[in-house]
């Protein structure tokens, strides 16, 4: 193989210096190029609301968006993440005022001990950006990668629906 054809810059192993964006601020990190965004998030940015529980790509607590798509965060290295749009539940409220996706979990008491919710928010804002008006079924497939241990389910899929009329009465 001629290496000189080749575009691939190798970084690493030794950790590196990235830019992220998160919440809309460019943050700067250094970690090794092995290193998930779930542990950057948790332990470069004390953003600790995406939460590690399977760390296996299965359950859905680690969800966060990237550029809009909801994301396991567990699953994802950091150093594919520069130059894209990173969201966490810390960066959905206004300053003084809860996002509405929130206040309809609030409302509609959708948490047992909240572990999941995080992540059941921003799949449902996932869901809800591209399809703001969602039958069931779609509510069901949309936070189909979010377990939810406590069994909130009824309440979960009640929340989206309040989201939903909550969200149409802003536009
Ligand atoms: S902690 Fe990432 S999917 Fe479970
Ligand atoms: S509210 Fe406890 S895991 Fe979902």
């Amino acid at each position: 193989m001629n290496r000189s054809r080749c575009n691939l810059t190798v970084r690493g192993p030794a950790a590196v210096d990235l830019t992220l964006e998160v919440n809309g601020l460019d943050r700067q990190v250094r970690m090794e190029p092995r290193a998930t965004l779930l542990d950057t998030l948790r332990v470069q940015l004390a953003l600790t609301g995406a939460k590690r529980v399977c760390d296996r790509g299965e359950c859905g607590a680690c969800t966060v968006l990237i550029d809009g798509e909801a994301v396991y965060a567990c699953m994802t290295l950091a150093v594919e993440c520069e130059g894209r749009s990173i969201v966490t539940i810390e960066g959905l409220a206004g300053e003084e005022k809860l996002h509405p996706i929130q206040q309809a979990f609030i409302e509609t008491d959708a948490l047992q001990c909240g572990f999941c919710t995080s992540g059941q928010i921003l799949a449902a804002k996932a869901l809800l950006d591209r399809n703001p008006h969602p039958t069931s079924d779609e509510i069901r497939r949309g936070v189909s990668g979010n377990l939810c241990r406590c069994g909130t389910y009824p309440k979960i899929f009640r929340a989206v629906e309040r989201a939903a009329d909550l969200l149409d009465r802003e536009r």
